[in-house]
């Protein structure tokens, strides 16, 4: 083969890539230099010692000592898959975002993951499921970072390091490797009470899903779109799997992780490959974009809070169709790098305190992960609208970049005062009003100090069978709690979310139950919820 060809944006194309790689039937050093045998070191003698000149010796123990990046800090064990996403047009008047136009499709990569283990762990560890897509629109790159699970254990990015090391194994023994039974994660979220709803849908049958294939998902934050006449309405977005949602029984997770740790990968390759792609529909429940960013007494900046469905249907606007497996593992599944920040005109944040520090941290952890800055120039991460930043140099750079002012405006190569395109739309950072007279403050509103009214709304929309299942994890994850105080301060938060759960857990652990965790005198949990959980089927 010839030399890799470069794009007009400087960037070799995506056959091209391959082509450096394995470009001829003969092998070479890295510099292309034909090699005779690659099976012998070069020795002083034919019984040695291996001499340091030995180049290619060096070069391939060399490169392979190299080959592992550092797993992600979470998220690390996943599985990936490519697809097309297809809108349905159902969206046209409340977002200006062109994924969602009628019958536009969108090529994605999504990687499903569970949290907490390494990248050698068990996939049916109890525990919650990432599932981030990256949408390859017209228009740039966005990706929706969601979970499996519609409400996250923190309301403050701040606290993201302090969760993470106490859902993490412990720092002396490195046990457990994945799971919620130890010490440090009870402990953290007796005491943060905040994480009690989270913990709750992890306890629940949802922390154990049969597949991927049948998960929801959940972009968990309340984000903004923005409409062509420029109104804007709050959403919230919801993955809904086509297959239904399906989970396991905990002794069915026990034996499936003895018997086959790759279960859940393997089902996902395994389907796409018999051709039985798996489907998603994508739909928002809508809000108005009010003053107070509240909807019937729920905030919709706490990301521990959900609204339910009853209260606001889910709307679809598009579906999604898993139709290829990677055919890399490490190119795509490993090196593909998501971020919530990446969005595209249409769509914006909101200041939900949780996503705000999430837009830092993901580019952030990707500098180490992906060793340097110019990890969108993989091809998986690569965007399929065009690109002309005034990105340059840094580690790994690929690109030839032309052009000698690598600014704007500039009057030596052409460069141009920014412009409205006229062939697109540019992104727009929604001009949302900051409080009036606000003071810089470390707090939070009180709206987010109701801790256990929707833990309570959980535990009541279920089965009485799933009910039974809620009450049997608790049971063997705190079990396994060394002190006995942390045991009993979880009872305390299950007592304040819902008295039998906490008697049957009590029981199960041989001990009394203790007086409820009490929340803020101040607290008002939404009256809509109530309402709900009246009348839920029991
Ligand atoms: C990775 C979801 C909160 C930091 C991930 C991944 C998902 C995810 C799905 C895996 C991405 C992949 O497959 O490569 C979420 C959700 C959150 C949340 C739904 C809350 C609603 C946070 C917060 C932080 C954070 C608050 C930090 C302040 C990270 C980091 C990674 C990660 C550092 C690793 C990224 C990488 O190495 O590429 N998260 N996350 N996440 N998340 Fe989050």
């Amino acid at each position: 083969s010839g030399p890799a060809t470069v794009s007009p944006t400087g960037q070799a194309t995506g056959a091209d890539q391959a082509a450096m790689a394995q470009g001829c039937p003969y092998l070479t050093t890295a510099h292309g230099v034909r090699l005779a045998d690659s099976d012998h070191s070069l020795k002083a003698g034919r019984r040695g010692p291996t001499l340091l000149q030995d180049h290619h010796l060096r070069e391939k123990i060399s490169h392979f000592d190299h080959e592992r990046i550092p797993e992600r800090v979470v998220h690390a064990r996943g599985a990936g898959a490519h697809g097309v996403f297809r809108g349905y047009g159902t969206a046209a008047k409340i977002t200006q975002a062109g994924v969602f136009a009628k019958d536009k499709e969108t090529p994605v990569f999504v990687r499903f993951s569970t949290v907490l283990g390494s990248r050698g762990s068990a996939d049916l560890a109890r525990d919650t499921r990432g599932f981030a897509t990256k949408f390859y629109t017209d228009e740039g790159t966005w990706d929706l970072v969601g979970n499996n699970i519609p409400v996250f254990f923190i309301q403050d990015a701040i606290k993201f390091p302090d969760v993470v090391h106490a859902a993490k194994p412990h720092p002396d023994r490195e046990i457990p490797q994945a799971q919620s039974a130890h010490d440090t994660f009870w402990d953290f979220v007796s005491l943060h009470t905040e994480a009690q709803h989270h913990t709750i849908w992890n306890m629940s049958d949802r922390g154990i899903p049969r597949s991927y294939r049948t998960m929801e998902g959940f972009g968990v934050h309340t984000f903004r779109f923005i409409a062509p006449d420029g109104t804007t309405s709050l959403v919230k977005f919801h993955w809904k799997p086509v297959l239904g949602v399906h989970s396991v029984t905990w002794e069915e997770a026990l034996v499936t992780n003895g018997e086959d740790p790759d279960f859940h990968r393997r089902d996902l390759a395994d389907a796409i490959e018999a051709g039985a792609f798996p489907e998603w529909e994508l739909g928002v429940q809508v809000f108005e974009d009010n003053e107070e960013q509240m909807f019937q007494g729920i905030d919709l900046l706490d990301p521990t809070k959900l609204v339910p469905e009853e209260l606001a249907p889910v709307q679809p606007l598009g579906r999604m169709t898993l139709n290829a497996n990677p055919s890399n593992y490490f190119a795509e599944t490993e090196q593909v790098a998501f971020n919530p920040a990446n969005l595209v005109p249409g769509i914006d944040v909101t200041n939900d305190p949780l996503l705000q520090g999430r837009l830092f941290s993901y580019l952030d952890t990707q500098l180490s992960r992906l060793g340097g800055p110019n990890w969108t120039q993989l091809p998986i991460n690569r965007p399929h609208a065009p690109v002309n930043d005034m990105l340059r140099d840094g580690m790994h750079q690929t690109a030839v970049h032309r052009g000698v002012a690598p600014y704007r405006p500039n009057s030596l190569d052409g460069g141009m005062p920014f412009e409205t395109p006229a062939d697109g739309r540019p992104f727009i950072d929604h001009p949302q009003p900051i409080e009036a007279s606000a003071e810089k403050v470390r707090g939070h509103a009180a709206s987010f100090d109701d801790h256990f009214s929707q833990a309570r709304l959980f535990f009541l929309s279920l089965s009485e069978v799933e009910r039974e299942h809620v009450a049997q994890a608790y049971t063997f994850e705190l079990a396994k709690c060394y002190e006995e105080t942390i045991r009993v301060r979880q009872l305390r938060a299950l007592a304040a979310i819902d008295a039998r759960l906490a008697k049957t857990v009590a029981d199960g652990l041989g001990l009394e139950v203790p007086e409820p965790a009490e929340a803020p005198a101040d607290v008002q949990p939404s009256p809509a919820l109530s309402q709900i959980g009246k009348t839920w089927p029991v």
